[in-house]
């Protein structure tokens, strides 16, 4: 069965930019030809100048890109066979480029306060105390678009948005797409309604101009979206503020970003003789990721040029899934051969927790419809979310093993391996099956998922990957808890609560020890951050501090620390 989408039905337009490639090619990752493609990017990127690859890409220009590019060109042509000594490529960054980090002022959010109402929530003094602490870090990780990025845009890699942000904090000094949803969450809770509004107009605002929302605020990241959550962002802002006229000010946006995810990243599946039309992430762009340029080229070594674009893209589309980078997305070869990162083929998987978030998208833009009296839009959007249900459960649950499981294309088979996101469509309300919860909670103790008392794990493979084992996050705790809360089990919910517990307690002791919230914690040990992967444990930290605030909110009045180790 093939759903036709509404905007042909309708005969409606929505406009959505996109960027055509030229038959058997890659686009590259954005236009510019510093901070995303060409020779300047390449040879300072491979002379590995700094530490930390994407230092370079964050550079804002002293001057046009056209003067930098010519007196790079004057430069190499000026060496005997045009390599440069890494003293010179020193000498000419500096010369043409300035620190990173100015292109984004500090901002004190107006609408800060110190004594939220969640506060009066929280039973146990010692969260409370905890939560005025997190409350204080919105103000340190506020930031605005300086005024220079809004003038002269050329010279920097940063992208406008029109109201300042919270950032994630650490390496990540600029805004997320993903990371914001929490963030908003915690925002929304800590009573600072105007600056969510704000972050929430700045993604509209990205969807205006490129048609869908880039992974971050940089133009390196361009053509790569992160998971879709502006429409649930909607949802969390119009819970605590009814604000209907901003909706209807907004949903040809909301809209539009859908029809990104239709249009650009549909993929078909054939179960069982009959074909479903599903979603992954895929972003075709065989080019290394600037950002990581160096760190790409290696991986990439000794593939040929066909292999090597095919992983480069595949890495961006595993950073588009916001599990960059994860053993989820390795199709290894046969056994022994052990899976690695080179192995990344991200595109053929139908993600659990991206149809998840659609299924839920598709619900919402129904409802919305239906409250602004566009009843066709409405009904079509819910023949949407029915559709994609029937989708799901016919493609993604797994009646032996009991939950949702990743199907892979290539080997048409799901993957059996462990991760939170096969339950996010609890948490989504999508394809509910009958007794899915008691079915989950069994899932959980067979898969010994549980058996970690500092979080849910990622995965329950150890590959020195951070979205792997030992690492936790933050939204993935949040996506279980708050699935099997939803749920009709009371077991469920005990077991919701139990894990909301131990992920308070684990934040809380690490908080304890180090004085600083981690954009991830490790489950094994005794309480500390996590590792692995391609950049050091980043502090601060947006969806960690949301995410906890969220889970004071819910179980504020029954979460008890003091009783604790911790
Ligand atoms: C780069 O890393 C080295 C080794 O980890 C460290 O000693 C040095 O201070 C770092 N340099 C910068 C500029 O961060
Ligand atoms: C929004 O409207 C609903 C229904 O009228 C009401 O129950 C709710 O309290 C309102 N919420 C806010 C934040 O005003
Ligand atoms: C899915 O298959 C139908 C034909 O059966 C085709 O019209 C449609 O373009 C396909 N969609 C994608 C995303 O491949
Ligand atoms: C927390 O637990 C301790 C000991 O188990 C108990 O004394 C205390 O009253 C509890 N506090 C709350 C807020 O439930």
């Amino acid at each position: 069965m093939l759903f036709p989408p509404y905007w042909v039905l309708l005969g409606l337009s929505i406009t959505v930019p996109v960027q055509q490639a030229a038959e058997g090619s890659f686009p590259p990752p954005c236009d510019s030809k510093i901070y995303c493609t060409g020779e300047l990017l390449k040879q300072v990127q491979l002379a590995k100048l700094f530490n930390d690859s994407k230092h370079f890409v964050d550079m804002p220009l002293r001057e046009s890109p056209e003067v930098v590019l010519e007196h790079f060109k004057q430069l190499v042509n000026s060496m005997p066979g045009g390599a440069l000594s890494k003293q010179q490529m020193v000498k000419f960054v500096g010369s043409h480029f300035s620190p990173p980090g100015n292109e984004l002022e500090p901002w004190e959010p107006p609408d800060w306060t110190s004594s939220p109402q969640l506060l009066n929530r929280i039973s146990d003094p010692k969260l409370r105390s905890w939560a005025l602490k997190l409350n204080v870090i919105w103000k340190q990780l506020g930031r605005k678009v300086s005024a220079g990025v809004k003038i002269s845009p050329q010279l920097y890699s940063l992208m406008y948005v029109p109201n300042p942000l919270i950032v994630p904090g650490g390496r990540f000094i600029e805004y997320y797409y993903w990371d914001s949803f929490w963030v908003i969450e915690g925002l929304l809770l800590s009573d600072m309604v105007a600056t969510a509004k704000g972050m929430i107009q700045n993604f509209l605002y990205l969807v205006h101009k490129f048609g869908h929302i880039p992974n971050g605020g940089r133009i390196y990241y361009e053509r790569r979206s992160q998971p879709p959550f502006l429409t649930l962002m909607m949802e969390s802002y119009l819970k605590h503020t009814n604000d209907t006229d901003f909706l209807r000010d907004s949903i040809h946006l909301l809209e539009a970003e859908y029809r990104f995810w239709q249009e650009q990243r549909a993929v078909n599946v054939s179960v069982a003789g009959k074909q479903y039309l599903l979603n992954r992430y895929n972003v075709q762009i065989g080019e290394p990721r600037p950002e990581s340029y160096s760190e790409d080229v290696e991986l990439a070594a000794g593939l040929d040029e066909e292999a090597q674009q095919n992983l480069w893209a595949e890495l961006k589309g595993a950073a588009e899934s916001g599990w960059d980078f994860s053993s989820r997305w390795f199709l290894p070869g046969p056994p022994p051969l052990p899976a690695t990162r080179q192995d990344t083929q991200t595109s053929t998987v139908v993600p659990v927790d991206l149809n998840a978030i659609l299924c839920r998208v598709e619900q919402l833009l129904a409802s919305f419809n239906k409250a602004l009296g566009n009843g066709e839009k409405a009904s079509w959007f819910q023949a949407a979310h029915e559709y994609r249900a029937a989708a799901v459960r016919a493609v993604l649950w797994n009646d032996n093993a009991g939950i949702w499981l990743d199907y892979n294309l290539v080997r048409q088979r799901h993957n059996q391996a462990f991760y939170p996101s096969n339950l996010t469509p609890l948490w989504a309300e999508c394809s509910m099956e009958a007794d899915v919860a008691k079915r989950a909670l069994h899932y959980l103790k067979e898969t010994h998922a549980l058996s970690y008392t500092n979080g849910i794990p990622t995965s329950l493979a150890h590959t020195g990957e951070q979205w792997d084992l030992p690492n936790a996050w933050a939204p993935l705790q949040y996506m279980v808890i708050a699935g099997l809360a939803k749920s009709s089990s009371p077991q469920a919910h005990d077991l919701a609560f139990t894990l909301a517990q131990n992920w308070v307690r684990t934040n809380l002791a690490v908080y304890e020890k180090y004085h600083a919230m981690f954009e991830k914690y490790d489950v094994e040990g005794d309480g500390k951050p996590g590792s692995g992967g391609e950049y050091e444990v980043q502090v601060g930290f947006g969806w960690t501090n949301g995410v906890i605030l969220q889970l004071l909110d819910f179980y504020g009045d029954r979460l008890n620390v003091t009783g604790s180790e911790a």
